[in-house]
């Protein structure tokens, strides 16, 4: 079949190996770092009042970097009634005008890269070059859900029917969608669920990680200078378990688009089910516990880098992410020498230096959860090598690069989000006892598989229920229009983000008969 390319390109971001460049944008980040930001929701007809929580960095536990009020009851309340209220116009204005307006957003992001990478590094503890990649993962979903939506809803889709009868299929957004988001992409996954629910008709209320509001609100501020209307775009920063309730039992919701935990997913999914009103709609992408499969005929070196990258880049805190390795019996022990000469290569910290492969975790809490699953290993696996951390790194949320031995997938009951690192060996080179294992997890995000075997990349494809398959390369950083993105199961509801079929899940369908 032919390629499927809808008209626009994706960004080409930022040349680092550009020295000048590089220390341009070093010195624009140094004056960057030393400004606040403040967050607060933008309800139109609500006076914004209450006191700010105060938001630090993971980087440095004691830098400040901005303030954030949060919404309130009646908060909420308005911005349904908004909401509901804008959905009237907004389902009717013509295609081309909402996406032109997420052409200009693609702009303005561009434009105001350096300050979003400095809230994405400050507020939410990415690195210059995972920051700089996810600016540009936003500026190409917004152009690339423009595109698709152009395609896709700007004409009716005329249907045949006897002689005297005109038959049309049309979409319409749903309503009111409320975006709710995680702090790990707090401009990718943030911009993108918004773009698509907005460009596909409906009003939206967009609810970011309270961790990363700061960066939200610069987002939502550049969306509204791009041209969505203050009514149909609103933005309520809070605690989930506090705002979400108030949102999810509500009947003026038509759809939620979320990213996060699994738990998290289906708690909303009952929350919505048990409100009165109409079915809403629930777009999930959730977690993980991705393998990487490797049999005795993988190219080594290139596994090894593979592994690295796939486990800890980003601090290891992307829902796909490499989390166990399986390796074969007879080249385990050869793999995991090298896999530790190259882990304690990692370069942890230097927020600015593109060379730093190891960031923060997001908070203390995060930490806390990855020291308690040490323990848990101490008791239940063998550990293999841990990174030893520079004492100058003790104010951030450093955790050290580890890899520890298991003796199978089962042993692991739920996503550890962090830079941690499982081995398990198997023997052989079946693959089938491995799959079988994945699929038993529930989960189906990403895998990795390192072969020159076709049999087993075909075996693997077919059987392996996850959403994306990645053969003798990282298993990370899916690329717009390239790789669409998201899982099966556990790990949510599909479709796919930066894919061809997103949009649709976001409309609603009207059939026109007419008798001519
Ligand atoms: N879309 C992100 C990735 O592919 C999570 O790594």
């Amino acid at each position: 079949r032919d390629i499927f390319r809808p008209q626009r390109q994706n960004s080409r971001g930022l040349n680092l190996a550009d020295l000048e460049l590089l220390e341009q944008c070093r010195q624009d980040l140094a004056e960057l770092s030393l400004q606040t930001w403040d967050a607060a929701p933008l309800v139109p007809g609500c006076r914004v009042a209450g006191a700010a929580l105060a938001i630090f960095s993971p980087f440095e536990r004691t830098a400040l970097v901005g303030n954030v009020v949060v919404c309130d009851a009646q908060t909420v309340d308005r911005a349904l009634a908004n909401a509901e209220q804008a959905f009237v116009d907004w389902r009717l204005c013509p295609v081309e005008t909402r996406a032109a307006c997420l052409h200009k957003a693609a702009d303005l992001l561009e434009q105001h890269r350096l300050k979003l990478v400095s809230l994405c590094m400050r507020e939410g503890g990415r690195t210059l070059r995972d920051a700089l990649a996810e600016i540009r993962e936003a500026v190409d979903l917004c152009r690339y859900y423009a595109a698709c939506a152009l395609e896709q809803f700007d004409q009716p889709l005329r249907l045949p029917g006897p002689t005297g009868e005109d038959n049309r299929l049309r979409q319409y957004g749903r309503g009111v969608f409320v975006c709710i988001s995680p702090w790990n992409f707090p401009v990718a996954i943030f911009v993108g669920q918004i773009a698509a629910a907005l460009v596909s008709g409906n009003s939206v209320i967009a609810k970011p990680a309270l961790q990363t509001s700061l960066t939200a609100m610069l987002c939502v501020r550049l969306l509204h200078e791009a041209g969505f209307p203050e009514q149909v775009l609103q933005f309520l920063p809070g605690e989930g378990n506090q705002i979400g309730g108030l949102l999810l039992s509500d009947p003026r919701v038509a759809g939620v688009a979320f990213t996060g935990s699994s738990s998290t997913a289906q708690l909303i999914n009952r929350q919505l089910a048990e409100r009165p009103g109409a079915i809403a709609t629930l777009i999930a992408e959730t977690g993980g516990q991705n393998v990487m499969i490797a049999d005795s005929s993988a190219h080594e070196e290139q596994l090894v880098a593979d592994v690295l990258q796939s486990t800890f880049n980003s601090a290891g805190q992307r829902c796909s992410a490499l989390r166990v390795l399986f390796l074969p019996e007879q080249t385990a022990d050869k793999i995991i020498a090298r896999l530790i000469g190259a882990m304690r290569l990692l370069r942890v910290g230097a927020p600015l230096e593109t060379t730093t492969d190891v960031g923060p975790v997001i908070d203390r809490r995060a930490l806390a959860a990855l020291f308690a699953h040490i323990d848990y290993l101490q008791d239940h696996a063998k550990l293999l090598y841990q990174l030893a951390l520079d004492d100058s790194l003790k104010n951030g949320n450093f955790f050290p690069p580890t890899l520890a031995e298991i003796p199978g997938l089962s042993l692991l009951k739920q996503e550890i989000f962090g830079p941690i690192l499982h081995v398990v060996r198997y023997s052989g080179d079946d693959p089938k006892p491995v799959v079988d294992a994945i699929n038993a997890t529930g989960y189906g995000l990403t895998l990795g598989l390192h072969t020159r075997l076709n049999d087993t990349v075909q075996y693997v494809q077919r059987h392996a229920r996850v959403g994306n398959v990645y053969v003798n390369r990282n298993m990370i950083g899916a690329v717009v229009g390239a790789q669409p993105f998201g899982g099966m199961g556990l790990s949510g509801t599909g479709p796919k983000a930066g894919g061809p079929h997103y949009l649709q899940r976001f409309t609603t369908e009207q059939t026109q008969s007419v008798n001519i």
